[in-house]
């Protein structure tokens, strides 16, 4: 009784902000969100503002090669760790210029702030006090949505299930260097899904697949028949639309599932990729 009075208290207080984002005008080095955590300040002369600049001017250098940064400088109260992490398919060139955008921003986005976090399309920076690697604590769900309804929702529901489960799977068992897989499905409609999922790789297997299984749950909760959503979180992410807006790569997953009819109708056009988003951001917190 009580766990569920405290959880109804959190959901009421959590709804923080409603924001529109129109993906077609979104210029490369904009962000999707950034979020202050509120976990104290520091100030201009302290030990953390100049353990904070040297993590910042030499996380880029941290690369093993697969998009994963992480660095952490300092002793005591003024440690700063700090992790970076690309998307999956994107080149070296997009991820770093992606990472310096980031670099640049954060401090000005949460000036003085010890921990923050920004999310970009390609890229998100997080910073901390707090230990950040491995941990799986929540303070912002992130939630990015398209529009645009499907006709039938149960297919839909149907089709993506699998694809988000097969890519959690991969995802999850994938090493310490890159937890990340993309593939597609066929829908109802005709239309092609196509969904990518990730992870930070500090994960371990079963943190990783409980993040994702956690976050794709609330697929039909949050983004119930809208054709495409994405959700962002400090440890892991996915997104999914009916439009190819990943690059392929050879270890695609693709779900072929039985149709009722076999009938070879041509599919329509995907949707374009420059629907307007709505983006809910919600506090909550996970295993606390
Ligand atoms: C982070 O900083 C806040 C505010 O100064 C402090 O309360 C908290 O204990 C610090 N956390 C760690 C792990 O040092
Ligand atoms: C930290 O700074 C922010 C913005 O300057 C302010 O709103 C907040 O109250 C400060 N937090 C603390 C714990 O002093
Ligand atoms: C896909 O790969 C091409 C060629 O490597 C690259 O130019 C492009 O930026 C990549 N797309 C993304 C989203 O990174
Ligand atoms: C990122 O910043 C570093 C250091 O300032 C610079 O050497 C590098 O050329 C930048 N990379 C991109 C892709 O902008
Ligand atoms: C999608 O469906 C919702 C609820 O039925 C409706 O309010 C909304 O206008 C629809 N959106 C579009 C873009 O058709
Ligand atoms: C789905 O993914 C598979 C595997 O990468 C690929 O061969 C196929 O072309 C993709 N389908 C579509 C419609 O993009």
């Amino acid at each position: 009784m009580f766990i569920l009075a405290r959880k109804q208290l959190l959901w009421f207080l959590s709804f923080i902000s409603i924001c529109l984002i129109n993906l077609t005008t979104l210029a490369q080095p904009d962000f999707l969100h950034y979020y202050c955590e509120n976990d104290g300040n520091y100030t201009a002369d302290s030990m953390y503002k100049s353990n904070l600049d040297t993590a910042l001017s030499a996380i880029s250098t941290t690369n093993m090669g697969l998009g994963f940064y992480k660095l952490s400088i300092g002793k005591w109260n003024d440690k700063v760790n700090s992790v970076a992490l690309c998307r999956g398919d994107i080149n070296a060139d997009v991820c770093e210029s992606c990472l310096n955008d980031s670099i640049a921003m954060l401090p000005r986005l949460c000036p003085n702030q010890k921990s923050a976090i920004v999310y970009y399309d390609s890229c998100f920076l997080r910073y901390s006090n707090e230990t950040i690697l491995r941990s799986t604590r929540v303070k912002l769900y992130t939630y990015l949505v398209n529009l645009l309804n499907v006709t039938d929702i149960d297919g839909f529901n149907r089709a993506l299930g699998p694809l988000m489960k097969r890519l959690r799977e991969k995802a999850a068992a994938g090493g310490s260097q890159q937890k990340f897989a993309s593939g597609n499905t066929t829908g109802p409609d005709f239309l092609t899904f196509y969904a990518f999922v990730q992870c930070t790789p500090d994960l371990s297997q079963q943190q990783c697949s409980d993040c994702l299984e956690d976050a794709v749950n609330r697929i039909s909760v949050y983004f119930n028949g809208k054709i495409g959503g994405r959700i962002l979180l400090p440890m892991c992410n996915f997104r999914y639309e009916a439009y190819r807006f990943f690059n392929q790569t050879a270890q695609d997953i693709t779900i072929t599932p039985v149709l009722q009819s076999s009938l070879p109708i041509r599919p329509p056009s995907p949707s374009s990729p420059g629907m307007d988003y709505i983006c809910l951001l919600l506090g909550n917190i996970l295993n606390e």
